[in-house]
Protein backbone atom coordinates (compact mmCIF):
# COMPACT_ATOMS: atom_id res chain seq x y z
CA UNK A 1 0.00 0.00 0.00
CA UNK A 2 1.34 3.18 -1.07
CA UNK A 3 1.95 6.19 1.91
CA UNK A 4 1.25 8.79 -0.91
CA UNK A 5 -2.04 10.45 -0.14
CA UNK A 6 -4.46 10.98 -2.69
CA UNK A 7 -7.24 13.07 -3.30
CA UNK A 8 -10.44 12.01 -4.50
CA UNK A 9 -12.56 13.46 -7.11
CA UNK A 10 -14.32 16.63 -6.06
CA UNK A 11 -17.43 18.70 -7.49
CA UNK A 12 -17.52 20.78 -10.17
CA UNK A 13 -18.97 24.12 -10.64
CA UNK A 14 -22.21 24.13 -12.54
CA UNK A 15 -22.24 24.68 -16.79
CA UNK A 16 -23.98 27.80 -18.04
CA UNK A 17 -25.98 28.48 -20.74
CA UNK A 18 -27.26 31.42 -22.25
CA UNK A 19 -30.86 31.40 -24.31
CA UNK A 20 -33.36 34.57 -25.38
CA UNK A 21 -36.13 31.66 -24.52
CA UNK A 22 -37.65 32.75 -20.90
CA UNK A 23 -37.95 30.55 -18.11
CA UNK A 24 -41.80 28.96 -18.84
CA UNK A 25 -40.82 28.33 -22.26
CA UNK A 26 -37.77 25.97 -21.59
CA UNK A 27 -39.29 22.07 -21.11
CA UNK A 28 -36.59 19.51 -18.93
CA UNK A 29 -35.39 22.39 -16.24
CA UNK A 30 -36.62 21.36 -12.44
CA UNK A 31 -35.86 24.54 -10.96
CA UNK A 32 -37.16 28.33 -12.49
CA UNK A 33 -35.50 31.31 -10.36
CA UNK A 34 -36.80 34.52 -10.80
CA UNK A 35 -35.56 37.95 -9.67
CA UNK A 36 -36.96 40.06 -7.40
CA UNK A 37 -36.74 43.92 -7.10
CA UNK A 38 -37.39 46.74 -4.81
CA UNK A 39 -40.35 48.75 -5.96
CA UNK A 40 -41.54 52.49 -4.31
CA UNK A 41 -45.02 52.85 -2.37
CA UNK A 42 -47.88 50.80 -3.13
CA UNK A 43 -45.93 48.15 -5.11
CA UNK A 44 -42.83 47.60 -1.99
CA UNK A 45 -41.94 44.20 -4.61
CA UNK A 46 -41.89 43.97 -8.40
CA UNK A 47 -41.33 40.78 -10.21
CA UNK A 48 -38.46 40.42 -13.29
CA UNK A 49 -38.34 39.66 -16.56
CA UNK A 50 -40.90 36.35 -17.22
CA UNK A 51 -42.57 36.55 -14.34
CA UNK A 52 -45.63 37.02 -16.12
CA UNK A 53 -45.46 33.92 -18.09
CA UNK A 54 -44.45 31.58 -15.12
CA UNK A 55 -47.28 32.96 -13.14
CA UNK A 56 -49.86 32.70 -15.72
CA UNK A 57 -48.09 28.95 -16.27
CA UNK A 58 -48.36 27.99 -12.88
CA UNK A 59 -52.33 29.90 -12.45
CA UNK A 60 -50.30 31.79 -9.20
CA UNK A 61 -50.06 35.56 -8.34
CA UNK A 62 -46.36 35.72 -7.65
CA UNK A 63 -46.81 39.00 -5.90
CA UNK A 64 -49.38 37.54 -3.50
CA UNK A 65 -47.00 34.36 -2.88
CA UNK A 66 -44.13 36.67 -1.78
CA UNK A 67 -46.77 38.89 0.15
CA UNK A 68 -47.94 35.93 2.17
CA UNK A 69 -44.20 35.04 2.73
CA UNK A 70 -43.72 38.61 4.16
CA UNK A 71 -40.80 38.72 1.18
CA UNK A 72 -38.53 42.08 1.39
CA UNK A 73 -36.99 41.71 -1.48
CA UNK A 74 -33.39 42.42 -0.15
CA UNK A 75 -30.75 40.58 -2.16
CA UNK A 76 -30.28 36.97 -1.58
CA UNK A 77 -33.23 36.52 -0.04
CA UNK A 78 -35.09 33.37 -1.28
CA UNK A 79 -38.82 32.64 -1.26
CA UNK A 80 -39.60 29.24 -2.95
CA UNK A 81 -42.46 27.29 -3.81
CA UNK A 82 -43.05 24.17 -4.53
CA UNK A 83 -44.31 22.89 -7.81
CA UNK A 84 -45.02 18.91 -6.89
CA UNK A 85 -46.91 18.26 -10.33
CA UNK A 86 -44.77 20.03 -12.97
CA UNK A 87 -46.18 22.45 -15.55
CA UNK A 88 -48.38 21.81 -18.87
CA UNK A 89 -45.04 22.24 -21.11
CA UNK A 90 -42.54 20.97 -18.67
CA UNK A 91 -43.50 17.74 -16.66
CA UNK A 92 -40.12 18.32 -15.09
CA UNK A 93 -40.64 21.63 -12.85
CA UNK A 94 -40.93 20.73 -9.36
CA UNK A 95 -39.40 23.97 -8.11
CA UNK A 96 -39.93 27.91 -8.08
CA UNK A 97 -37.62 30.60 -6.61
CA UNK A 98 -38.03 33.74 -5.79
CA UNK A 99 -35.12 35.17 -5.23
CA UNK A 100 -34.38 38.87 -3.71
CA UNK A 101 -31.78 41.34 -6.21
CA UNK A 102 -32.44 44.47 -3.61
CA UNK A 103 -30.89 47.61 -6.09
CA UNK A 104 -29.70 45.09 -8.49
CA UNK A 105 -26.45 46.65 -7.95
CA UNK A 106 -23.12 44.08 -8.71
CA UNK A 107 -22.84 43.18 -5.16
CA UNK A 108 -27.05 42.48 -5.27
CA UNK A 109 -26.35 39.97 -8.23
CA UNK A 110 -23.49 38.85 -6.46
CA UNK A 111 -25.36 37.65 -3.75
CA UNK A 112 -28.64 36.58 -5.60
CA UNK A 113 -26.43 34.36 -7.73
CA UNK A 114 -24.58 32.96 -4.64
CA UNK A 115 -28.10 32.50 -2.95
CA UNK A 116 -29.46 30.29 -6.17
CA UNK A 117 -26.66 28.32 -5.82
CA UNK A 118 -27.48 27.25 -2.37
CA UNK A 119 -31.33 26.83 -3.05
CA UNK A 120 -30.64 24.05 -5.86
CA UNK A 121 -28.21 22.16 -4.62
CA UNK A 122 -28.99 18.60 -5.91
CA UNK A 123 -31.00 19.62 -8.55
CA UNK A 124 -30.44 19.18 -12.76
CA UNK A 125 -30.94 22.55 -13.98
CA UNK A 126 -32.18 26.02 -13.13
CA UNK A 127 -33.52 28.21 -15.58
CA UNK A 128 -33.46 32.43 -14.69
CA UNK A 129 -33.53 35.65 -15.78
CA UNK A 130 -31.77 37.37 -12.88
CA UNK A 131 -29.08 38.42 -14.79
CA UNK A 132 -31.51 39.89 -17.62
CA UNK A 133 -33.01 42.62 -15.58
CA UNK A 134 -29.37 44.34 -16.55
CA UNK A 135 -27.02 42.19 -18.31
CA UNK A 136 -24.59 44.91 -18.21
CA UNK A 137 -24.22 45.26 -14.10
CA UNK A 138 -25.26 42.15 -13.30
CA UNK A 139 -24.09 39.10 -15.67
CA UNK A 140 -20.42 38.78 -14.25
CA UNK A 141 -21.52 38.94 -10.51
CA UNK A 142 -24.12 36.42 -10.87
CA UNK A 143 -22.72 34.19 -12.40
CA UNK A 144 -19.34 34.48 -10.15
CA UNK A 145 -21.66 34.34 -6.98
CA UNK A 146 -23.58 31.34 -8.43
CA UNK A 147 -20.34 29.85 -9.06
CA UNK A 148 -18.42 30.71 -5.57
CA UNK A 149 -21.76 29.60 -3.96
CA UNK A 150 -21.73 26.05 -5.43
CA UNK A 151 -18.11 25.83 -3.61
CA UNK A 152 -17.30 22.64 -2.30
CA UNK A 153 -14.09 20.48 -1.28
CA UNK A 154 -13.98 17.72 0.77
CA UNK A 155 -11.73 14.57 0.99
CA UNK A 156 -14.52 11.46 2.74
CA UNK A 157 -14.47 7.81 2.49
CA UNK A 158 -17.93 8.11 0.88
CA UNK A 159 -19.24 10.62 -2.14
CA UNK A 160 -19.87 14.24 -1.54
CA UNK A 161 -23.71 14.70 0.05
CA UNK A 162 -24.53 17.36 -2.21
CA UNK A 163 -24.15 18.53 -5.60
CA UNK A 164 -23.94 21.70 -7.01
CA UNK A 165 -26.69 22.33 -9.36
CA UNK A 166 -25.53 20.84 -12.94
CA UNK A 167 -27.12 23.40 -15.12
CA UNK A 168 -28.28 26.85 -15.33
CA UNK A 169 -30.03 28.58 -18.19
CA UNK A 170 -29.65 32.33 -18.19
CA UNK A 171 -32.89 33.06 -20.31
CA UNK A 172 -33.56 36.30 -21.32
CA UNK A 173 -30.24 36.89 -23.18
CA UNK A 174 -28.89 37.26 -26.26
CA UNK A 175 -25.64 36.28 -28.71
CA UNK A 176 -24.05 39.60 -27.63
CA UNK A 177 -23.54 38.07 -24.11
CA UNK A 178 -21.99 35.41 -24.31
CA UNK A 179 -18.87 36.92 -24.09
CA UNK A 180 -19.62 38.53 -20.59
CA UNK A 181 -20.38 35.34 -19.61
CA UNK A 182 -17.45 33.35 -20.59
CA UNK A 183 -15.61 35.98 -18.73
CA UNK A 184 -17.26 35.21 -15.91
CA UNK A 185 -17.20 31.47 -16.10
CA UNK A 186 -12.99 32.21 -16.20
CA UNK A 187 -13.39 34.40 -13.27
CA UNK A 188 -15.36 32.36 -10.99
CA UNK A 189 -13.30 29.11 -11.86
CA UNK A 190 -10.21 31.06 -11.19
CA UNK A 191 -11.39 32.02 -7.60
CA UNK A 192 -12.81 28.45 -7.70
CA UNK A 193 -9.14 26.73 -8.53
CA UNK A 194 -8.10 28.63 -5.76
CA UNK A 195 -9.90 27.90 -3.08
CA UNK A 196 -9.29 24.18 -4.13
CA UNK A 197 -5.59 24.76 -3.78
CA UNK A 198 -5.96 26.55 -0.07
CA UNK A 199 -8.16 23.58 1.27
CA UNK A 200 -5.70 20.94 0.52
CA UNK A 201 -4.70 19.50 3.56
CA UNK A 202 -0.64 19.84 4.12
CA UNK A 203 0.13 16.11 4.40
CA UNK A 204 -0.71 16.38 0.42
CA UNK A 205 0.54 19.81 -0.51
CA UNK A 206 4.15 20.48 -0.40
CA UNK A 207 6.49 22.56 -2.04
CA UNK A 208 7.03 20.48 -4.96
CA UNK A 209 3.50 19.73 -5.37
CA UNK A 210 2.50 22.78 -5.11
CA UNK A 211 5.32 23.41 -7.94
CA UNK A 212 3.97 20.58 -10.14
CA UNK A 213 0.75 22.25 -10.05
CA UNK A 214 1.75 25.28 -11.64
CA UNK A 215 3.24 22.87 -14.03
CA UNK A 216 -0.05 22.12 -14.86
CA UNK A 217 -1.71 25.18 -15.16
CA UNK A 218 1.01 26.50 -17.33
CA UNK A 219 0.23 23.17 -19.71
CA UNK A 220 -3.30 23.52 -19.47
CA UNK A 221 -3.47 27.84 -19.72
CA UNK A 222 -0.06 28.01 -22.13
CA UNK A 223 2.08 29.72 -20.16
CA UNK A 224 5.32 29.15 -19.82
CA UNK A 225 6.69 27.81 -16.86
CA UNK A 226 10.23 27.70 -14.61
CA UNK A 227 10.75 25.70 -11.34
CA UNK A 228 14.00 26.11 -9.52
CA UNK A 229 14.50 23.51 -7.10
CA UNK A 230 16.91 23.79 -3.64
CA UNK A 231 19.86 23.24 -5.14
CA UNK A 232 19.20 26.08 -7.26
CA UNK A 233 17.75 27.97 -5.10
CA UNK A 234 21.06 27.30 -2.93
CA UNK A 235 23.45 27.90 -5.77
CA UNK A 236 21.95 31.49 -6.54
CA UNK A 237 21.65 32.76 -2.87
CA UNK A 238 17.89 32.55 -2.37
CA UNK A 239 18.75 32.67 1.24
CA UNK A 240 15.60 32.94 2.63
CA UNK A 241 13.54 30.49 0.91
CA UNK A 242 16.61 28.42 1.59
CA UNK A 243 15.98 29.68 5.45
CA UNK A 244 12.72 29.03 5.69
CA UNK A 245 12.39 25.67 3.95
CA UNK A 246 15.29 24.19 5.40
CA UNK A 247 13.85 22.16 8.83
CA UNK A 248 11.31 20.49 6.69
CA UNK A 249 10.83 16.62 4.81
CA UNK A 250 10.03 18.36 1.71
CA UNK A 251 12.05 20.72 -0.12
CA UNK A 252 11.43 24.24 -1.57
CA UNK A 253 10.94 25.66 -4.78
CA UNK A 254 10.55 28.54 -6.93
CA UNK A 255 7.62 28.73 -9.14
CA UNK A 256 7.64 31.48 -12.25
CA UNK A 257 4.77 31.58 -14.92
CA UNK A 258 4.80 33.65 -17.81
CA UNK A 259 1.76 35.28 -19.41
CA UNK A 260 2.41 37.24 -22.60
CA UNK A 261 -0.95 39.01 -24.66
CA UNK A 262 -1.74 38.24 -28.15
CA UNK A 263 -0.80 41.78 -28.97
CA UNK A 264 2.40 42.83 -27.86
CA UNK A 265 4.64 46.02 -28.76
CA UNK A 266 7.80 47.03 -27.74
CA UNK A 267 6.41 49.10 -24.98
CA UNK A 268 3.74 46.50 -23.29
CA UNK A 269 4.58 47.01 -19.88
CA UNK A 270 5.29 44.25 -17.56
CA UNK A 271 3.67 42.82 -14.24
CA UNK A 272 4.98 41.42 -11.61
CA UNK A 273 2.97 39.11 -9.25
CA UNK A 274 4.58 37.55 -6.22
CA UNK A 275 2.52 35.29 -4.33
CA UNK A 276 3.61 33.79 -0.33
CA UNK A 277 3.74 30.01 -0.71
CA UNK A 278 4.05 28.70 2.65
CA UNK A 279 2.75 25.59 2.12
CA UNK A 280 2.37 24.87 6.19
CA UNK A 281 3.50 27.63 8.85
CA UNK A 282 3.92 26.10 12.22
CA UNK A 283 5.83 29.04 13.15
CA UNK A 284 9.35 26.87 13.36
CA UNK A 285 11.42 27.34 16.55
CA UNK A 286 9.16 30.18 17.13
CA UNK A 287 6.16 27.90 17.51
CA UNK A 288 2.71 28.57 17.12
CA UNK A 289 -0.43 27.45 19.97
CA UNK A 290 -2.01 24.47 18.60
CA UNK A 291 -4.83 26.49 18.19
CA UNK A 292 -3.51 29.39 15.68
CA UNK A 293 -1.77 26.55 13.91
CA UNK A 294 -4.85 25.02 12.66
CA UNK A 295 -5.59 27.58 9.72
CA UNK A 296 -2.09 26.95 8.05
CA UNK A 297 -2.72 24.92 5.54
CA UNK A 298 -3.66 27.95 3.48
CA UNK A 299 -0.51 30.06 4.61
CA UNK A 300 0.01 29.54 0.66
CA UNK A 301 -3.21 31.68 -0.37
CA UNK A 302 -0.78 34.37 -1.71
CA UNK A 303 0.49 31.71 -3.96
CA UNK A 304 -2.57 30.26 -5.22
CA UNK A 305 -3.96 33.93 -5.89
CA UNK A 306 -1.05 34.31 -8.02
CA UNK A 307 -1.30 30.78 -9.84
CA UNK A 308 -5.09 31.00 -10.42
CA UNK A 309 -4.72 34.23 -11.55
CA UNK A 310 -2.45 33.55 -14.11
CA UNK A 311 -4.76 30.74 -15.87
CA UNK A 312 -7.05 33.28 -16.26
CA UNK A 313 -5.42 36.36 -17.94
CA UNK A 314 -5.84 35.31 -21.28
CA UNK A 315 -10.06 34.39 -20.54
CA UNK A 316 -10.37 38.03 -19.48
CA UNK A 317 -7.89 39.31 -22.37
CA UNK A 318 -5.07 40.85 -20.33
CA UNK A 319 -3.23 43.33 -22.09
CA UNK A 320 0.15 43.40 -20.74
CA UNK A 321 2.57 41.01 -19.41
CA UNK A 322 2.44 39.12 -16.27
CA UNK A 323 5.20 37.08 -14.27
CA UNK A 324 3.71 34.91 -11.70
CA UNK A 325 6.28 34.03 -8.80
CA UNK A 326 5.70 31.66 -6.01
CA UNK A 327 8.27 30.91 -3.26
CA UNK A 328 7.36 28.02 -1.64
CA UNK A 329 8.33 26.38 1.58
CA UNK A 330 7.52 25.04 4.23
CA UNK A 331 7.89 26.82 7.85
CA UNK A 332 8.54 23.43 9.83
CA UNK A 333 10.29 22.56 13.20
CA UNK A 334 13.38 20.32 13.40
CA UNK A 335 16.73 20.03 14.06
CA UNK A 336 17.78 22.17 11.04
CA UNK A 337 15.40 24.95 11.53
CA UNK A 338 16.01 28.59 11.35
CA UNK A 339 17.08 29.54 14.93
CA UNK A 340 15.85 33.13 16.61
CA UNK A 341 18.78 35.49 16.21
CA UNK A 342 19.93 33.45 12.85
CA UNK A 343 21.51 35.71 9.74
CA UNK A 344 19.67 34.93 6.46
CA UNK A 345 21.05 36.43 3.08
CA UNK A 346 18.94 37.17 0.67
CA UNK A 347 18.81 37.19 -2.88
CA UNK A 348 21.34 39.96 -4.29
CA UNK A 349 22.37 40.49 -0.49
CA UNK A 350 20.63 42.57 1.68
CA UNK A 351 20.81 40.71 5.10
CA UNK A 352 17.77 39.66 7.64
CA UNK A 353 17.88 39.40 11.60
CA UNK A 354 15.58 36.51 12.14
CA UNK A 355 14.34 37.43 15.82
CA UNK A 356 10.90 35.63 15.35
CA UNK A 357 10.89 32.46 12.70
CA UNK A 358 7.08 32.71 12.99
CA UNK A 359 7.98 35.93 10.40
CA UNK A 360 8.55 33.60 7.86
CA UNK A 361 6.32 34.53 4.63
CA UNK A 362 8.14 38.46 4.28
CA UNK A 363 11.72 36.01 4.28
CA UNK A 364 10.85 34.01 1.25
CA UNK A 365 8.70 37.09 -0.46
CA UNK A 366 11.82 39.68 -0.10
CA UNK A 367 14.16 37.17 -2.16
CA UNK A 368 11.04 36.59 -5.12
CA UNK A 369 11.05 40.59 -4.96
CA UNK A 370 14.27 40.89 -4.96
CA UNK A 371 14.80 38.49 -8.16
CA UNK A 372 12.15 39.98 -10.00
CA UNK A 373 13.43 44.07 -9.45
CA UNK A 374 17.03 42.72 -10.94
CA UNK A 375 15.82 40.15 -13.34
CA UNK A 376 12.51 41.56 -14.92
CA UNK A 377 12.62 45.01 -14.62
CA UNK A 378 8.79 45.61 -14.15
CA UNK A 379 6.69 48.49 -14.27
CA UNK A 380 4.21 46.94 -11.47
CA UNK A 381 5.15 44.81 -8.88
CA UNK A 382 2.81 43.48 -6.42
CA UNK A 383 2.53 40.69 -3.74
CA UNK A 384 -0.02 39.26 -1.74
CA UNK A 385 0.39 37.37 1.00
CA UNK A 386 -1.21 35.84 4.52
CA UNK A 387 1.66 38.14 6.29
CA UNK A 388 0.40 39.25 9.79
CA UNK A 389 -2.33 37.91 12.37
CA UNK A 390 -2.11 42.16 12.79
CA UNK A 391 -4.19 42.91 10.13
CA UNK A 392 -6.75 40.34 10.74
CA UNK A 393 -7.24 42.36 14.22
CA UNK A 394 -7.50 45.47 12.45
CA UNK A 395 -9.64 44.56 9.59
CA UNK A 396 -11.63 41.49 10.84
CA UNK A 397 -12.41 38.68 8.00
CA UNK A 398 -14.00 40.69 5.18
CA UNK A 399 -11.57 43.00 4.06
CA UNK A 400 -8.00 42.68 2.48
CA UNK A 401 -5.06 45.05 3.61
CA UNK A 402 -3.38 47.44 1.16
CA UNK A 403 -0.28 49.16 1.13
CA UNK A 404 1.70 51.28 -2.15
CA UNK A 405 4.34 53.02 -2.80
CA UNK A 406 2.28 54.73 -5.73
CA UNK A 407 -0.96 56.52 -5.40
CA UNK A 408 -2.73 55.40 -8.62
CA UNK A 409 -1.47 51.50 -8.00
CA UNK A 410 -3.42 52.04 -4.64
CA UNK A 411 -6.70 53.78 -6.13
CA UNK A 412 -6.94 51.15 -8.95
CA UNK A 413 -6.62 48.20 -7.07
CA UNK A 414 -8.74 49.55 -4.12
CA UNK A 415 -10.92 50.21 -7.00
CA UNK A 416 -11.02 46.56 -8.25
CA UNK A 417 -11.43 45.13 -5.11
CA UNK A 418 -14.77 46.82 -4.38
CA UNK A 419 -16.23 46.16 -7.86
CA UNK A 420 -15.40 42.41 -7.78
CA UNK A 421 -16.44 41.82 -4.70
CA UNK A 422 -13.10 41.65 -2.43
CA UNK A 423 -12.69 44.83 -0.99
CA UNK A 424 -9.43 46.10 0.59
CA UNK A 425 -8.69 49.34 2.43
CA UNK A 426 -5.37 51.03 2.45
CA UNK A 427 -2.91 51.78 5.50
CA UNK A 428 0.48 54.04 5.46
CA UNK A 429 3.56 52.59 4.58
CA UNK A 430 4.52 55.15 7.71
CA UNK A 431 8.42 55.64 7.65
CA UNK A 432 8.06 57.01 11.64
CA UNK A 433 8.55 52.89 12.63
CA UNK A 434 11.33 51.96 10.27
CA UNK A 435 13.35 52.27 13.36
CA UNK A 436 11.34 49.58 14.41
CA UNK A 437 12.56 47.31 11.69
CA UNK A 438 16.16 48.32 12.22
CA UNK A 439 18.97 45.68 13.56
CA UNK A 440 21.92 45.39 15.47
CA UNK A 441 23.77 43.01 13.22
CA UNK A 442 21.97 42.68 10.06
CA UNK A 443 19.99 44.97 7.50
CA UNK A 444 16.46 44.18 9.06
CA UNK A 445 15.01 42.55 11.86
CA UNK A 446 12.26 40.18 10.54
CA UNK A 447 9.76 40.92 13.63
CA UNK A 448 10.05 44.22 14.04
CA UNK A 449 6.84 44.26 16.38
CA UNK A 450 3.59 46.51 16.06
CA UNK A 451 1.90 47.62 14.27
CA UNK A 452 2.87 44.38 12.72
CA UNK A 453 0.93 44.89 9.60
CA UNK A 454 3.16 47.89 8.98
CA UNK A 455 6.23 46.94 9.99
CA UNK A 456 6.12 44.19 8.14
CA UNK A 457 4.87 45.77 4.75
CA UNK A 458 8.03 48.61 5.60
CA UNK A 459 10.12 44.88 5.47
CA UNK A 460 9.15 44.22 2.41
CA UNK A 461 9.76 47.67 0.98
CA UNK A 462 13.38 47.57 0.85
CA UNK A 463 13.03 45.02 -1.44
CA UNK A 464 10.86 46.76 -4.15
CA UNK A 465 13.45 49.07 -5.10
CA UNK A 466 12.13 52.41 -7.16
CA UNK A 467 9.32 50.34 -8.51
CA UNK A 468 5.72 51.11 -8.20
CA UNK A 469 4.86 48.56 -5.74
CA UNK A 470 1.77 47.12 -3.50
CA UNK A 471 1.39 44.66 -0.75
CA UNK A 472 -1.97 42.86 0.06
CA UNK A 473 -1.96 41.01 3.63
CA UNK A 474 -4.86 39.00 2.92
CA UNK A 475 -4.46 36.98 6.32
CA UNK A 476 -7.91 38.81 7.07
CA UNK A 477 -9.78 37.23 4.14
CA UNK A 478 -7.70 34.37 3.28
CA UNK A 479 -10.67 32.16 5.82
CA UNK A 480 -14.43 32.86 5.98
CA UNK A 481 -15.36 32.31 9.50
CA UNK A 482 -19.18 31.27 7.72
CA UNK A 483 -20.99 30.57 4.99
CA UNK A 484 -22.15 33.90 3.69
CA UNK A 485 -23.39 34.58 0.10
CA UNK A 486 -20.50 33.93 -2.08
CA UNK A 487 -17.65 33.13 0.94
CA UNK A 488 -17.98 29.65 2.34
CA UNK A 489 -16.50 28.45 5.32
CA UNK A 490 -13.03 28.24 5.32
CA UNK A 491 -10.22 29.29 2.94
CA UNK A 492 -11.42 31.99 0.00
CA UNK A 493 -8.56 32.09 -2.37
CA UNK A 494 -9.40 35.71 -1.73
CA UNK A 495 -7.41 38.31 -4.37
CA UNK A 496 -8.38 36.50 -7.51
CA UNK A 497 -11.39 38.06 -8.46
CA UNK A 498 -9.97 41.65 -8.01
CA UNK A 499 -6.59 41.35 -9.81
CA UNK A 500 -8.69 39.98 -12.41
CA UNK A 501 -10.43 43.08 -12.52
CA UNK A 502 -7.80 44.52 -12.68
CA UNK A 503 -5.53 42.52 -15.39
CA UNK A 504 -8.46 42.28 -17.18
CA UNK A 505 -8.82 45.93 -17.99
CA UNK A 506 -8.35 47.78 -21.11
CA UNK A 507 -5.37 50.13 -19.56
CA UNK A 508 -4.25 48.45 -16.40
CA UNK A 509 -1.09 50.83 -15.77
CA UNK A 510 -2.97 53.82 -16.41
CA UNK A 511 -1.52 56.78 -14.62
CA UNK A 512 0.90 54.27 -12.82
CA UNK A 513 4.34 55.45 -11.77
CA UNK A 514 3.41 58.44 -13.73
CA UNK A 515 2.36 56.72 -16.85
CA UNK A 516 -0.15 58.93 -19.31
N1 LIG B 1 1.03 33.10 8.43
C1 LIG B 1 1.13 33.97 9.54
C2 LIG B 1 0.07 35.08 9.52
C3 LIG B 1 -1.37 34.67 9.67
C4 LIG B 1 -2.00 34.80 10.89
C5 LIG B 1 -2.09 34.23 8.60
C6 LIG B 1 -3.32 34.45 11.03
C7 LIG B 1 -3.42 33.87 8.73
C8 LIG B 1 -4.03 33.99 9.95
C9 LIG B 1 2.50 34.65 9.54
O1 LIG B 1 3.53 33.89 9.02
C10 LIG B 1 2.83 34.95 10.96
O2 LIG B 1 2.95 34.01 11.70
N2 LIG B 1 2.99 36.22 11.30
C11 LIG B 1 3.32 36.62 12.63
C12 LIG B 1 4.42 37.66 12.52
C13 LIG B 1 5.02 38.03 13.85
C14 LIG B 1 5.76 36.85 14.43
C15 LIG B 1 5.95 39.19 13.63
C16 LIG B 1 2.08 37.21 13.28
O3 LIG B 1 1.34 37.92 12.61
O4 LIG B 1 1.85 36.92 14.44
MN1 LIG C 1 4.39 32.62 10.45
ZN1 LIG D 1 3.01 32.49 7.64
Amino acid sequence: MSSAPELPAQVSPPEFAVTATRPHALAGVDVIALPVLAGEGDAPLLLGPGADEVGDLLGVDLLAVLEAERASGTAGEVTAMPVPLGAPQNAKLRLLLLIGLGAAGPDDFRRAGAALARATQDRDAVATTIPAVEPEIGLEPFVVGTILGSFGFAWRSQAPEHLPVAKVVLGGLSDDDRPALARAVAIGGASWRSRVLCSVPSNLKNPPWLAEQAVQIAAEAGLEVKVWDEKALADEGFGGIIGVGQASATPPRLVRLDYTPRKTTRRTPTVVLVGKGITFDTGGLSIKPGESMVSMKRDMTGGAVVMSTMAALADVDCPVKVVGLVPAAENAVGGNALRPGDVVRHYGGRTSEVTNTDAEGRLVLADAMAWAVAHIEPDVLVDIATLTGAIKVALGQQVGGLFANDDALADTLFESGSRSGEPLWRFPLAAAYEDKISSRIADADNAGGGPGAITAALFLQHFAGDVPWAHLDIASTGDAPADSYEWSKGPTGFGVRLLLDWLGGTDPLSGIGARA
